[in-house]
């Protein structure tokens, strides 16, 4: 099992294999996907290799990020090469949900357990401000089939202060019949957005509050179960999280570790750069692979320093997928 010096475990690993995404989400891309890094994303064979190497030590889930992973033609092909690999139980992708309605049938049949689809709003004129697309409606048609399917979806909305009043009563009021975990995320700083950042940033704490005084409970999460922290109430149907990596002990939980697009290891989100895999990946020998993954993890800090204003190497988290 792979486990650092303060005994977190990682049997987590969220992988990414694009970073290009086609929305303009304006606290991430606001003018677009910018063409200025490598585009030699890790192939087949390589995601075959890595998923191979960390399943060997012990993770069982594996989430496929971008950028935004549906703009890999090979995305269907990517899902079932990481079910089928020995050890891995939960195959989950985190994507924007444009391909969602056409494509949520391909992926089920290619061994997709879970599906988080961002949606900062369920207003379309909002919606269309936040991402710089028009697409709610197909994306939430999209979530209607996941739904029906079968699988896990989880909802992930970046709490963003002008929009606050009416995204909550909207969403509330949407999961009172609809099975998904809606999950707030409080918006992060990064390299690229300081400025909206400061003007943007809502703290999920007086929401958490609001929650409990219209009868939201807590529910107590396993210690492998991750940062966010989730709240059900009797007469809704649907779930929401709370995800505040502001708030104190949020990196005690950590249970993941992410691999880019290009093969970098990278040991936290916020890291001040990603560590090169990739000759070790290409040289396709499992033991040494598995043997530097190990050893790596001995660098792993305790927290991202975030509330510090330091933000690594992470210009925008279509980088690493979130
Ligand atoms: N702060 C918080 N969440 C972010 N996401 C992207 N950028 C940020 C940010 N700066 C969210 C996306 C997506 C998830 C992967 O991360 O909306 O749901
Ligand atoms: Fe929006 Fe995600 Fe694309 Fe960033 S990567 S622009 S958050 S859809």
């Amino acid at each position: 099992m792979l486990e650092d010096k303060l005994g977190r475990r990682f049997h987590y690993l969220r992988l990414s294999i694009t970073d290009v995404c086609n929305f303009s989400c304006n606290y991430c891309l606001p003018d677009g996907y910018q063409c200025d890094s490598s585009r030699d994303f890790l192939n087949l064979d390589e995601i075959r290799h890595i998923t191979s190497a960390f399943a060997q030590l012990g993770t069982s889930k594996i989430r496929i990020t971008g950028g935004e992973p549906a703009l890999r033609k090979d995305l269907t092909e990517i899902i079932a090469i990481c079910a089928q690999t020995p050890g891995i139980e939960q195959v989950a992708i985190t994507t924007n949900g444009f391909r969602l309605e056409r494509d949520i049938d391909a992926w089920c049949k290619a061994g997709l357990t879970a599906l988080n689809v961002s949606i900062d709003s369920l207003d379309p004129r909002q919606f269309a401000d936040i991402t710089g697309q028009n697409k709610l409606t197909t994306i939430l048609q999209g979530v209607e089939k996941a739904v029906k399917a079968g699988i896990k979806v989880k909802i992930n909305a970046v709490l963003l202060k002008p929009y606050s009043t009416n995204q909550l009563a909207r969403f509330l009021e949407w999961i009172k019949q609809q099975p998904v975990t809606l999950r707030f995320i409080e918006l992060m700083q990064t390299g690229d957005n300081q400025d909206f950042f400061r003007a943007n940033h809502l703290s999920g704490e007086p929401i958490k509050q609001q929650l409990l005084q219209q009868g939201w409970s807590q529910i107590i999460r396993d210690k492998a179960a991750g940062p966010a922290q989730e709240f059900m109430h009797p007469d809704y149907v649907g779930r929401i999280g709370l995800i505040m990596p502001y708030s104190k002990d949020f990196c005690a939980s950590c249970n993941r570790l992410r691999i880019s697009s290009t093969g970098k290891l990278h040991l936290c989100l916020f890291a001040e750069q990603g560590l090169e895999l990739r000759p070790l990946i290409q040289l396709g020998d499992q033991q040494a692979l598995q043997n530097e993954l190990v050893n790596l993890l001995g660098n792993k800090q305790a927290t991202h320093w975030l509330q510090d204003g330091y933000t690594g190497a992470t210009k925008n988290l279509a980088m690493l997928g979130g």
